[in-house]
């Protein structure tokens, strides 16, 4: 794939004359810098690029080939500011975020997206110290404005950079995440692609690991374009690349990239490469399209079956407490029979295993609450049973935007009160009609055996994918099964609708 050459390092005083120009705080200067794109760049300290001169405009912008373009018009066409500072269950929270009145969607997003991110950092982060957003523009014309967002996070790990870039779609008043650049998710996943290659290419010393790069619309959340017209994705820090390496970012070739845009990516890398002195956004139309999805936001079921049709035996492998060390393999395994599954995880492992979450995302398996840490919800207080599943529900959204409607109450029990409070959480109760017992025999054969026996079409089997004999199990299952005729699909494929604060335990109760 054609690559930018790195650019010329820009000097430091005009990263700082930038955020005077928006008004902005510094985030993003001084950070080290993981370099996907070209290792014999080196790593370093790696500034913002320069802002255009206003004296000077109009002009092209100019800036670094391995940021987005930066822009700074003279007249910020109607773009005001919203500023906060305050204190949020003890967490120090400053935000900084563009308000633009002749774009109403945009700004009700970017304060949709702030205040959820705020409240998720406090909610999945032990001692969330602070919260920092702050914002520049990357694209202003008359049909697209381009909003990047810098939230800097100050946590228990220290303290991280995310990036997310909006787009606003002056032609259909719609706001666009990122992945709304490309064309479609078969585009994304050859735009990942592209940037999983570069990472794993021999003469790329970068720390980044290719296999963390999935097409998925919450890693790709912040793309742009260069000055240049070659576009520019970036990944928050500690997602693709152990924190410390910084901002890990790819800068794919604009000729290279050309064929995966949107009519709406195009346009977005017009607005950042052209000149701009002013701009008057163009007003709204009087209706909005209804929206796709964005690309690489994944469903946890797969439209091309259906559990319905005669002749088709569906049934739901679920797999609990996890993710596990083995749970790699067990996708792996899971890949290989194209076999889609359902992981109730609990809150240390989604932690310590955050890369296998947004895996099993990214392959199209259903992610479940499984509380916290795993007690007895019927013997907790209302606020207890709320404290066991907000957070989770929280990591899980931080890992992958996904929001699970599906939760499993560790051993089963539940009564009234829990099925209320799953129903104000928006979870409907999964339990199983089929038990392995794995955890109690630890032995592949008798676990593999009584799944095998036990299936019927709409059965929900239970598994744990914490244990070595469960994963030597799963091959064996598989096999079996399918022989049968069985299709493995997810709990919310298997079930359909289903109704929060509801309680089920197979397809016969759907
Ligand atoms: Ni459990």
């Amino acid at each position: 794939m054609p690559l930018a050459p790195p650019a010329p390092r820009s000097r430091m005083e005009h990263a700082h004359s930038r955020h005077r120009v928006l008004g902005t705080r510094a985030a993003v200067a001084g950070l080290a810098l993981s370099l996907l794109l070209s290792a014999c760049s080196g790593s370093g300290e790696e500034p913002p690029p320069d802002p255009p001169d206003a004296s000077e405009s109009p002009a092209s912008p100019q800036g670094s080939a391995q940021h987005m373009t930066v822009v700074a018009p003279e007249d910020l066409g109607g773009i005001g500011e919203y500023t906060d500072s305050r204190s949020q269950s003890g967490v120090d929270v400053e935000l900084s975020y563009p308000e633009v009145p002749a774009a109403a969607s945009l700004t009700d997003r970017i304060r949709e997206r702030t205040e959820r991110a705020v409240e998720d950092f406090i909610l999945a982060i032990p001692d969330a110290a602070g919260i920092t957003v702050d914002w520049e523009l990357t694209a202003a014309a008359e049909d697209v404005l381009g909003i990047r967002l810098t939230t800097e996070e100050e946590g228990d790990e220290g303290t991280r950079t995310a990036y997310e870039t909006l787009w606003y779609d002056a032609v259909t008043g719609h706001t666009a995440d990122s992945t709304e650049l490309v064309a479609n998710y078969e585009a994304l996943s050859v735009l990942a692609g592209l940037a999983a290659d570069e990472a794993r290419a021999e003469d790329n010393d970068a720390d980044v690991d290719g296999d963390l790069i999935l097409p998925v619309a919450r890693l790709f959340n912040s793309i742009g374009f260069n000055p240049r017209g070659d576009l520019v994705v970036e990944f928050d820090e500690g997602k693709t690349a152990d924190a410390e390496a910084g901002r890990v970012f790819a800068v794919i070739d604009g000729a290279a990239v050309e064929p995966l845009l949107s009519d709406l990516g195009q346009r977005a890398r017009d607005a950042a490469t052209g000149a701009i002195s002013e701009f008057e956004l163009s007003p709204p139309p009087e209706e909005t399209p209804d929206s796709k999805e964005a690309p690489g936001v994944l469903p946890p079921r797969d439209d091309g079956v259906d559990c319905e049709a005669s002749g088709t035996k569906c049934v739901a492998l679920t797999f609990d407490d996890g993710p596990g060390p083995r749970t790699p393999e067990l996708l792996d395994t899971l890949a290989e029979y194209d076999a889609k599954a359902t992981f109730f995880i609990t809150g240390a492992p989604t932690r310590l295993h955050s890369d296998t979450v947004r895996r099993i995302y990214a392959e199209g398996h259903e992610l479940g609450n499984h509380t916290m840490t795993h007690p007895q919800l019927t013997r907790l207080s209302d606020s207890g049973v709320v404290n066991e599943t907000a957070p989770l529900q929280a990591m899980i959204r931080r890992e992958t935007g996904y929001t699970p409607h599906i939760v499993r109450p560790p051993y089963g029990a539940t009564n009234d009160s829990v099925q209320e409070l799953m129903a104000e959480g928006g979870m409907a109760e999964i339990l199983w009609s089929v038990d392995t017992l794995d955890w109690k025999d630890r032995d592949s054969d008798k676990c593999a055996n009584r799944a095998i026996r036990g299936a019927r079409a709409g059965s929900i089997i239970l598994f744990h994918d914490i244990h070595d004999t469960t994963i030597d199990a799963i091959p064996r299952i598989l096999r079996e099964l399918e022989e049968k005729g069985f299709t493995f699909v997810t709990t919310t494929q298997l079930l359909g609708e289903t109704e929060p604060g509801e309680t089920y335990e197979s397809a016969d109760d759907s």
